[in-house]
């Protein structure tokens, strides 16, 4: 097989990060058309990559069908639709967090991925960061015990765009920046799930809540998992002071820390000012490598017809404890999560 032609759907925040990985990264891949439904973002990043094809209807796109994979970047309440219809056209798709909305629509991405012979890959980066592969290795070597209790600070420096204050069209905060901390939790403990409970508020976008009812910045998740572990995610945005993702493990034997609001190995200190630390500024910058390395999965499992490692049924689990999260914040109850 020659190189794998890929057509990026959406051309906003995160597909710009991907147009470039895979131009400038992956030379076993190609952008050769970008498609959004506003030209004229189109055009502009498919300029900066030096694409010819450029498309406002996906659909189009996909009768013009000069490719094999799609990477799916629009907003989330869109992805069921395009990830449906890429599938149907036979082509393999790497589809962004969260999966979609809703369990039904998840269901039929994944039962078409399957039926039409496609690779079906979620958008989970943080599985590819090289310290979060080092951190499951040794937790699996058992370097702190048996693992007990599993912590997740998720906090974004910034607002998502408009249309992910809108919780039917987002999913929330819980799966606009959350949705890692779920799959991260899930991936650590081996295990699903059981039970959660959330609390969440509204601290810093007052003015959203009018036009937002349900919206929410900040929310903390307690939950139990079917193997008898305990799991925490704290999520906040937009927090400003930089972006900020942190597991901590906590073992029988030890403890584990994944990540360090410190973030750079750089420090320095001047007579005036103390002590001077360089924080990551972006998820951008802080999951560069693993932005990288799952679109270069994505494409060995095309060339070598592997299984992804990151799959629909994980964004669908994912989105499963999102889905009960956000009711327990409603309700006020710990519920039983729904998969
Ligand atoms: N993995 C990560 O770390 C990460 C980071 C950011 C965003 N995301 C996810 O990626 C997705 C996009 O987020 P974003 O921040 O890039 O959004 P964005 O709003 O910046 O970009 C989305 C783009 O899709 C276009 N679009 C909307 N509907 C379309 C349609 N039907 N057909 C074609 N184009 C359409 C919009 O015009 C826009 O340019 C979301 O699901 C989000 O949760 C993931």
């Amino acid at each position: 097989m020659g190189k794998v032609r890929i057509c990026l759907i959406g051309a906003g925040r995160v597909a710009k990060v991907h147009g470039f990985n895979l131009k400038v990264h992956i030379p076993s891949s190609e952008v050769v058309a970008v498609v959004d439904n506003q030209l004229s973002i189109a055009r502009k990043l498919a300029e900066e990559l030096g694409v010819a094809r450029v498309f406002k209807d996906y659909q189009k796109a996909l009768h013009w069908d000069k490719f094999d994979a799609v990477v799916v970047t629009t907003p989330t309440f869109t992805h069921h639709p395009i990830v449906v219809d890429a599938a149907q056209a036979g082509k393999h798709v790497f589809c962004e967090k969260p999966i979609t909305l809703n369990l039904k629509e998840a269901d039929s991405m994944i039962e078409e991925c399957q039926k039409n012979g496609v690779k079906l890959q979620i958008g989970f980066m943080r599985r590819f960061d090289p310290e979060f592969i080092l951190a499951k290795r040794k937790v699996e070597e058992g370097v702190i015990g048996e693992l007990l209790l599993i912590k997740s600070t998720g906090r974004g420096p910034g607002l998502p765009p408009e249309w992910a204050w809108d919780i039917q069209k987002s999913g929330g905060m819980l799966a606009e920046v959350a949705s890692h901390d779920f799959d991260a939790l899930m991936w650590f403990t081996q295990s699903r799930l059981e039970t959660v409970e959330a609390i969440a508020a509204n601290y810093r976008c007052p003015d959203l809540k009018i036009r937002y009812p349900r919206f929410y910045d900040t929310a903390v998740v307690l939950g139990t998992f079917y193997n008898g572990k305990m799991g925490v995610i704290d999520m906040s945005c937009p927090v400003g002071y930089g972006y900020d993702a942190r597991v901590e493990l906590l073992g029988s034997e030890g403890v584990m820390f994944v990540g360090d609001v410190r973030g750079k190995n750089l420090s320095w200190s001047t007579r005036d000012k103390g002590m001077n630390l360089l924080q990551y500024l972006s998820w951008r910058e802080r999951f560069k490598e693993g932005y990288i390395a799952e679109l270069q999965h994505f494409i060995n499992s095309i060339i070598k017809n592997t299984s992804p490692l990151v799959s629909g049924e994980d964004g669908r689990r994912s989105l499963a404890a999102v889905i009960a999260s956000n009711c327990s914040i409603q309700t006020g109850k710990k519920l039983r999560v729904t998969y």
